[in-house]
């Protein structure tokens, strides 16, 4: 995004460029923005890439996905990938804890404080040659593990020429992520005149005065609905006034507008979408042999992508998040099986076993012993790394799958114990409105796909 594309947002400007002169002078900071879906929270954490890009800063980031949650430290290897050549630098307990943690030595699982203190040491050391901007986009689904670790280096940031900005959506579940106590910035609506300009800037189409202040109304400022109410809106039903006071609310509504359009899709096309949707790692080979496994054509992807809906090339890239999340609960769970299916086909054991694992076990209808093997596995290598979280969540979902299990019956897999971050529901691609009960009733499948909460491991 160029800096002139971020319409108003003058305060959200300022704190950026306050925390990159901070930066640049030595004083390192930290600040969280956030708000509703579709508000600008990725809008603004790209006007800090190029303005710190602008200004000599080395950029990292990260992106939290709902189908990360059960990989330990995943968020953080994200970040830190490309820095790892550095870490030769610090401290061999440092060294040693990054490696365990990111699977690249065995040993005992590290300390979350040590791998923290790694962290922190290895984005200072990279700093000593010039600023440094990490940018963490979705931290509502960072991992656990990712979550405390980058909020402990946010924390204890000081003179390293170091700045992080994290975007956190705001939650229907509770709010208990471990960001409290770090500088916040909060997105409200847009204003009037900038909202008037971003339509007339998006629409395709000139719209008459009416109607135009009618989208503007709808959309209360949010720009997400600004830019895709129009696509879906009928013209009559703008012009004669479908605002409803009590009506759901705005992201809610971009969602609906989302599943609409997915839902007018020839059939192949839907399910290529959800398998893109169901495939968080955006790999394009992996989704297309996916789609061989379900007997599609990847000419199948033309009409999602005329409408607007994602884009591929080497990566797969949705138009936005809502649109995976809107796609993945529209869809049956006979169909989100057999995505999943072919998606665990796709995916090579010996590279990524873990998601294959997961992939599998989401497949499933009834018990599977197999399957709950394959996710015992993963949760010995997932605590082997110290995601205690993942590992739990591993274990459970095994037990849901075969509740006779050995692993059960022997004590390894414990009843849930209270969590200090708010229940995450067990299926990872549910939406930020997997909770609304009028969708559980979709979810007639077995529990492993239902889109119920359950409990999370700490
Ligand atoms: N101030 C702005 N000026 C112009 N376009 C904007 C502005 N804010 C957001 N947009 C555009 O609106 C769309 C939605 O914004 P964005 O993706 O940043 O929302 P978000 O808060 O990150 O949503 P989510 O919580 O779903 O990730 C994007 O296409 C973005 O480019
Ligand atoms: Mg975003």
């Amino acid at each position: 995004m160029e800096l002139a594309d971020l319409l108003g947002r003058r305060t959200a400007r300022e704190a950026v460029e306050q925390l990159l002169a901070g930066a640049r002078a030595g004083h390192s900071g930290a600040l969280v923005v956030r708000g509703e879906a579709g508000i600008g929270k990725s809008a603004v954490l790209e006007y800090a890439r190029s303005a710190a890009s602008r200004s000599g800063f080395r950029v990292e980031h990260s992106v939290g996905a709902e189908s990360e949650t059960q990989f330990a430290l995943s968020g953080v290897h994200q970040l830190c990938a490309s820095l790892l050549d550095r870490a030769g630098a610090l401290p061999e307990p440092q060294q040693a804890a990054l490696g365990v943690a990111f699977g690249m030595r065995g040993g005992s699982a590290p300390d979350r404080f040590l791998v923290g203190l790694a962290v922190l040491n290895l984005l200072a050391e990279v700093a000593e040659d010039g600023p440094l901007l990490c940018l963490v986009d979705d931290a509502q689904w960072l991992d656990d593990a990712s979550a405390q670790v980058l909020a402990f280096v946010a924390r204890r940031v000081g003179a390293e020429r170091l700045a992080l900005v994290f975007a956190v959506r705001d939650s229907d579940e509770g709010e208990a992520l471990p960001f409290s106590g770090i500088p916040e910035l909060r997105l409200d609506r847009l204003g009037e005149t900038d909202a008037w300009a971003l339509l007339t800037a998006a629409s395709r189409v000139p719209l008459d005065d009416v109607v135009r202040a009618r989208i503007v109304a709808e959309a209360r400022g949010n720009p997400l609905a600004l830019l895709e109410l129009p696509r879906t809106a009928q013209p009559a039903h703008l012009a004669g006034g479908f605002e409803l006071p009590d009506g759901p609310d705005v992201p809610r509504r971009i969602e609906d507008s989302f599943q609409h359009r997915s839902a007018s899709l020839p059939a192949p096309t839907q399910l290529l979408l959800l398998a893109a949707a169901a495939e968080p790692t955006g790999e394009a080979q992996l989704l297309w042999r996916a789609a061989e496994h379900l007997g599609i054509a990847r000419e199948a992807a033309a009409p999602a992508e005329v409408a607007g809906l994602l884009e591929i090339d080497a990566r797969v890239r949705f138009r936005h998040p809502l649109v995976r999340s809107a796609v993945y609960q529209a869809a049956t769970a006979p169909d989100r099986r057999r995505a999943h299916g072919a998606l665990a086909e796709a995916t090579d054991p010996e590279v990524d076993p873990d998601r294959r694992a997961w992939h599998r076990a989401q497949a499933v209808f009834g018990v599977d012993e197999e399957a709950a093997a394959a996710l015992e596995r993963s949760a010995g290598r997932a605590q082997a790394r110290g995601g205690l979280a993942a590992a739990g969540a591993y274990l459970q979902h095994a037990a849901e799958l075969t509740p006779g299990r050995p692993a059960v019956r022997d004590g390894r897999w414990k009843p849930p114990t209270p969590s200090t971050r708010p229940a995450r529901p067990s299926s990872p691609w549910t939406s930020w409105r997997s909770q609304r009960p009028d969708r559980w009733t979709r979810c007639n499948g077995p529990a492993s796909n239902c889109c119920a909460p359950r409990s999370r491991f700490t």
